[in-house]
């Protein structure tokens, strides 16, 4: 039987590499969503539009074809665009576009699309709470700004990027109060989600606690 497993939670507490390991152990197909945004992030900035220009960047969307692969590559109108859609001009400029409601449109119905025929688990903000409300199993992912700054730091460093501790908090609690008071889809725990704080945890143990969680909801939900 098809499930779908919704994980939400905010800018570095986890969420794509909890999901992908998820996916990897349980048979499921990784969807991340911020990804898309990223790559709808990525057309406008190669396009040399600026992403706070709202009119410009939804006229974008009618050339804008993403495809996720089962092996985590994202694809933008046919280009491999994994790692440009990490860079830091891209980060700095998400926030704006996922504010866009005709973005957001596209792509929430895009996701919908993807978890029609597969068992999906789909890690983004508004999972749980608009793109798959009825979602078999929603988890929500936190962790307090300073644990977060303190692994974008640590994932900087090892990747040879120079950026110091208060530059990972300072974007943090910025893309924090963009996500949460935003007008459209703002993050927020859906209702019925279960709450990890992922602070004091291991990514190894994150790992363990959603599956007992998965275990638990499908049995009571008894989806084999
Ligand atoms: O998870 P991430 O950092 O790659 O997400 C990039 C941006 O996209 C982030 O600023 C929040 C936004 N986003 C969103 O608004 N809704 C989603 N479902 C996923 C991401």
């Amino acid at each position: 039987m098809i499930y779908s497993v919704a994980i939400d939670g905010p800018s570095g507490s986890g969420k794509s590499t909890i999901a992908d390991r998820l996916a990897k152990r349980l048979g499921l197909v990784h969807i991340d969503t911020g990804a898309m945004y990223r790559a709808v992030t990525l057309l406008a900035l190669e396009k040399g539009i600026d992403p706070k220009n709202e009119v410009k960047v939804d006229a974008l969307l009618d050339d804008c074809v993403i495809e996720l692969t089962v092996e985590g590559k994202v694809f933008l109108n046919g280009e491999d665009v994994t790692t440009k859609i990490r860079s830091n001009e891209v980060s700095d400029a998400v926030s704006y576009v996922s504010t866009y409601k005709q973005v957001r449109e596209f792509l929430v119905a895009k996701q919908r699309e993807m978890s029609k025929s597969l068992s999906v688990v789909m890690d983004g903000r508004d999972i749980g709470t608009v793109v798959l409300p009825n979602a078999d199993v929603k988890i929500y992912q936190v962790a307090s700004v300073e644990k977060r700054a303190e692994r974008r730091f640590k994932e900087n460093t090892e990747k040879g990027l120079s950026t110091s501790y208060e530059d990972c908090l300072n974007n943090l609690k910025k893309r924090d109060l963009i996500d949460s008071s935003r007008a459209i889809s703002p993050l927020r725990p859906a209702s019925d989600s279960i709450i990890i704080d992922t602070s004091d945890l291991s990514i190894d143990e994150v790992v363990s606690e959603c599956e007992k969680i998965i275990a638990e909801q499908l049995k009571e939900k008894n989806i084999k």
